[in-house]
């Protein structure tokens, strides 16, 4: 099967890009983790990438991010999806278009509820009954684009950021390898 070029994008942990990597050694997974870009040197993630052998660019930045550089490399590595897993930059409406193709990002809330930073926070402050995780296409706006999986669970009374935390990634690491089995069923 042809797998599809793909560069995950992250700024942490890289849990997410564990997860999508470890679906993406499956024969029949229409992808291949082929890039990983971390604006942030320090990112955990990039020691999972060393570790397995995933080639890796650091696009190192204060403000924005160079955004004229990144496609010039992305171009170079021909890649054709973005797989956003915690990056924590937002790119602009230019790189989106002159990109052209599917980018993607993972979210740890409901949304269109909860969009930005301190996700968990907002979930406990707003009493929510259940919260969940959301896939989705990237737009020009932020966290607003089309929905391509969502999974909920039911809030303990107990939770607190941590286990919502824990909780909420758990189910990111299934949920985002099926968005992208999904996106290539289409
Ligand atoms: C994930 O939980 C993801 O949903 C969140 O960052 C975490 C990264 O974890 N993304 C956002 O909040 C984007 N707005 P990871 O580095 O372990 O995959």
């Amino acid at each position: 099967m042809v797998k599809t070029k793909t560069c995950v994008f992250i700024s942490g942990a890289g849990s997410n890009f564990f997860a999508l990597l470890k679906r993406s050694n499956n024969y029949n997974f229409p992808i291949k983790i082929n890039l990983v870009i971390s604006d942030n040197p320090r990112a955990k993630g990039l020691l999972i990438a060393r570790k397995m052998g995933i080639p890796f660019k650091i696009f190192k930045t204060k403000g924005l991010i160079h955004e004229v550089k990144i496609l010039k490399f992305l171009k170079e590595k021909k890649i054709s999806l973005i797989l956003l897993a915690g990056f924590m930059k937002i790119l602009s409406k230019r790189f989106i278009k002159k990109f052209g193709k599917d980018i993607i990002n993972i979210h740890p809330s409901l949304l269109p509820k909860f969009k930005g930073l301190n996700t968990y926070h907002k979930v406990l402050s707003n009493n929510e009954v259940k919260t969940g995780c959301t896939i989705h296409f990237v737009n020009e706006k932020l966290d607003s684009g089309q929905i391509i999986l969502q999974k909920k669970f039911y809030i303990n009374k107990k939770d607190n950021v941590t286990s919502l935390k824990r909780k909420t990634q758990r189910l990111e690491h299934k949920s985002y390898p099926e968005a992208v089995i999904k996106i290539f069923r289409k």
